[in-house]
């Protein structure tokens, strides 16, 4: 039986593993993770993230083929495959603050391996890691390996959270790199021999360590590019009467540009996209090609524009005031079908609110309220940090309020804000909304989901990104 073992049992461990479990019944997989809560909450039937059909996933093989554990030295010194899925978070000081990763927690899972090991492993890395970060590893391994062959692959993950379990089911690819030495591409044959279980070969590509470090950042960078490319013309569109629904809609048409992620929002968030472009522009900028990193700076400049401008129509169209006015904010995590927070546009929009003195009233489904008060007074970047999470309190922001319907979060509220596109946000009935708000009633919709016109006729005054502008809020021009 082939053991595995993945330190780091978070969004991108837990799933991956159980997928694995389920799907090749003659391999053990433990998970281990330093956190003893996570882990708990792991052997609970609470697990400690919210994604669609994962439960059931974990229900069929867990206690069977699939275990989790804070022992991680024992798991990991029995295991001939160690996944390593811990944080790299962009560093908050030193050299490359704000846009290096911070390999503190893989450094130190590379010494622990090489230290507890007693027969050869093959270590994998599935945490999103700057290009060369295996060779770097691999010199760890090798300069403290008593004897022992380590050989490293890189495995980047590419499922999206809301969908993860879909994803890793039926993956577009399967990405492994490796050394092209015989022991190398044995080690990658070893790991594709686990995938190949219930992967297409065809879906199963192999590459050399770098291009597939690569790949991974590129691909995100690549998304995240079409996003700030939709919304960079959805500011276009407000200018100019175009509907940007429509625009993408004709764009996607285009079968070699695919309509898929054109959806202009009020920012792209999630743990993935930011961190690993800043990460592309310091590799850039570390090999000499500014003008690279310059070019893939400008997603995130986009996108920090496309949150401050939402906030300014909100602003300048409640007649340049929001002090004291009661805001009802609709959605906080970065998309719909994930209780995760992390770099969620919500964050920005309601601190800038709360800058200029709103009420908030928060409500989301799969938020909790430590977790929303936490996010509205951490530091940048300090999500990524475990040993900072852990030491910090959670703050309280006493002009935020989180209640549990939508109802009570817009009642007697000047504005809503529609900040994730959650499918109950669609449904609700906006006539009952708008009878018990203050006048004259604001919708601002940072997803476009609602239906504009529909609102219009209600009495709403609505700002929707990229669709036409109301009247009232043509005289009311945003400065960026
Ligand atoms: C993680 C990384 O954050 C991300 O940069 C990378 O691209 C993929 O892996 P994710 O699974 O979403 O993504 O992160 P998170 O949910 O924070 O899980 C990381 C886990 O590692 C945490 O549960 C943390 O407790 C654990 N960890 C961290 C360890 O077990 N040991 C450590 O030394 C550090
Ligand atoms: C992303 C990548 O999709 C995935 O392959 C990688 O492994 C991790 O990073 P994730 O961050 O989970 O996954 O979610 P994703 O669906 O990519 O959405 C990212 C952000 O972009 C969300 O805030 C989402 O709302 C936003 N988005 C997405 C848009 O604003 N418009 C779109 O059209 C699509």
């Amino acid at each position: 039986m082939v053991k595995i073992c993945c330190i780091g049992a978070g969004y991108v461990g837990g799933p991956t593993m159980a997928v694995i479990a389920l799907k090749c019944p003659s391999v053990e997989v433990v998970v281990v993770d330093i956190s003893v809560s996570r882990i708990t909450a792991w052997n609970s039937d609470q697990l400690p993230i919210y994604e669609p059909g994962l439960d059931d996933v974990v229900e069929q093989c867990r206690g069977r083929n699939l275990f989790f554990s804070t022992d991680v030295e024992k798991h990991v010194a029995e295991a001939d495959m160690v996944f390593v899925s811990v944080n790299t978070p962009t560093k908050t000081r030193g050299l490359g603050a704000g846009k290096a990763a911070d390999l503190t927690y893989w450094e130190s899972a590379a010494r622990m391996i090489a230290d507890v090991s007693k027969s050869d492993k093959i270590v994998v890395e599935k945490s999103t890691v700057p290009v060369k970060t295996a060779e770097a590893i691999e010199k760890i391994l090798t300069h403290n390996s008593k004897g022992i062959k380590f050989q490293i692959l890189s495995n980047p993950e590419f499922l999206a959270e809301g969908t993860a379990i879909e994803d890793l089911f039926t993956p577009d690819r399967v990405l492994i790199g490796g050394r092209e030495t015989p022991d190398g591409q044995k080690a990658v044959q070893a790991l594709k021999d686990i995938y190949s279980q219930w992967v297409p070969e065809d879906r199963i590509l192999t590459t050399n360590l770098w291009s597939a470090e690569l790949s991974k950042l590129a691909a995100n960078a690549f998304l995240a590019q079409r996003i700030s490319s939709v919304n960079a013309m959805s500011a276009l569109c407000e200018s100019t009467g175009a509907d940007v629904t429509q625009v993408s809609y004709a764009v996607g048409k285009d079968t070699r540009i695919g309509p898929k992620f054109l959806n202009a929002s009020v920012g792209f968030g999630g743990s993935c996209f930011q961190k690993d472009i800043l990460n592309l522009v310091y590799i850039c900028e570390c090999n000499g090609l500014p003008e690279v990193a310059e070019y893939w700076r400008q997603v995130i400049k986009i996108n920090d524009y496309q949150k401050s401008r939402f906030v300014n129509r909100i602003v300048s169209s409640m007649f340049n005031t929001v002090a004291n006015k009661k805001i009802g904010i609709l959605g906080f995590a970065f998309k719909k079908d994930t209780g995760d927070t992390r770099e969620t546009p919500a964050i920005d929009v309601c601190k800038c609110l709360l800058g200029d003195k709103a009420r908030l009233s928060i409500y989301d489904p799969q938020v909790t309220e430590d977790q929303i008060q936490r996010d509205l007074t951490l530091s940048k970047f300090y999500w990524d940090h475990p040993e900072h999470l852990q030491s910090l309190s959670p703050g309280t922001v006493k002009q935020v309020s989180i209640v549990w319907d939508a109802y009570s979060a817009v009642k007697d509220a000047h504005g809503l804000c529609i900040l994730t596109e959650w499918d109950e946000f669609k449904t609700l009935d906006f006539q009952k909304i708008y009878d018990n708000m203050q006048k004259p009633a604001f919708v601002f919709d940072g997803r476009n989901i609602v239906n504009v016109e529909k609102l219009r006729e209600i009495g709403f005054i609505v700002y929707s990104i990229g669709r036409p502008v109301d009247a009232w809020l043509k005289d009311m021009p945003a400065v960026a």
